[in-house]
């Protein structure tokens, strides 16, 4: 489930890896990275000023949260939004189709060591899950991260557990995810366009709406978090070496991170009409072969 991507042979091989479940790995970071300095600045100057888990930057808004004193929450600022600018124009150029119409979403820097950090079970890294709704509703929109190892010196480790599609064909019936009769009823969707307005002047506007598609992915989400049986069946494992990068549609492959410290995360919403196969919303929609 590893697509190693070669820079040579085109973004649409990788949309497509992207679009079968695949995690796309380069070995070394695509993206030019920051500045020496800044890199240090953000894995030890960062620490003390530190307000949340993760230091995120919003393009909308162009604002900055996570940090506290004014002049560390102005450099964290800088270079953020300077990677995150790269990141977009380099997924635009390699996959055009792919990214049309996007919606780009928090670039963040995850400060923390993943490994037992005890956070409640919903809210965990380290169990294995997919990921449903990023800011919001998708209604069925795909959830793009890419990702970047940023310590010098240990790998970043995840594990999972399959695609959205073979889990779904597994335990989607146990988990007690229903099939079809997606299309939300007017008033469902009215309301999701009068947030979606509210949400370009009020961010968390955005946050409360909620969709069939939502509700389900949700709860399969939580399902997974909440089985232990499911947790402590086979995984396979991946270890991102310091300086290398990944992308996955976080949507539809399960996934947690399980060790490391000091990574990169720009997130985007792809919309669902870009997509050429098979997608988690086909499948709970019951469209799908
Ligand atoms: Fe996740």
């Amino acid at each position: 489930m590893l697509h190693v991507a070669d820079t040579a042979e085109g973004g649409e091989r990788w949309s497509e890896a992207l679009e079968r479940g695949q995690i796309v790995h380069f070995p070394r970071c695509p993206v030019a990275l920051p500045e020496p300095a800044d890199q240090d600045f953000l894995r030890g100057g960062l620490a003390p000023f530190l307000k949340a888990k993760n230091v995120s930057w919003y393009p909308r808004a162009d604002r900055l949260t996570g940090v506290q004193a004014a002049e560390a929450a102005g450099r964290a600022h800088r270079i953020l939004r300077a990677h995150a600018l790269r990141v977009r124009a380099f997924l635009e150029g390699a996959m055009p189709g792919f990214t049309r119409g996007w919606e780009p979403g928090t670039s963040s820097f995850r400060p923390l060591e993943e490994k037992g950090r005890a956070l409640p079970a919903h809210a965990s890294n380290e169990l294995v899950h997919v990921d449903a709704g990023a800011y919001g509703a998708t209604h069925g929109d795909r959830i793009l991260r890419f990702f970047v190892n940023l310590n010098p010196g240990r790998d970043r480790v995840w594990i999972s557990k399959g695609s959205f599609a073979e889990l779904w064909r597994k335990h989607g019936a146990e988990a007690g995810i229903l099939q079809g009769g997606l299309e939300p009823a007017l008033p469902g969707k009215i309301w999701s366009g009068i947030l979606k307005t509210a949400g370009r002047a009020f961010p968390m506007a955005r946050v409360i709406d909620t969709s069939p598609y939502d509700r389900r992915m949700r709860r399969f989400h939580n399902w997974m978090k909440d089985t232990p049986a499911f947790q402590s069946g086979p995984s396979q494992r991946f270890a991102f070496a310091p300086f290398s990068a990944w992308m996955v549609l976080t949507d539809g492959v399960s996934h947690a991170c399980i060790e490391g410290q000091h990574a990169l995360v720009d997130t985007f919403i792809v919309p669902l009409r870009n997509c050429r196969f098979e997608t988690p919303y086909q499948l709970l929609a019951g469209l799908s072969a």
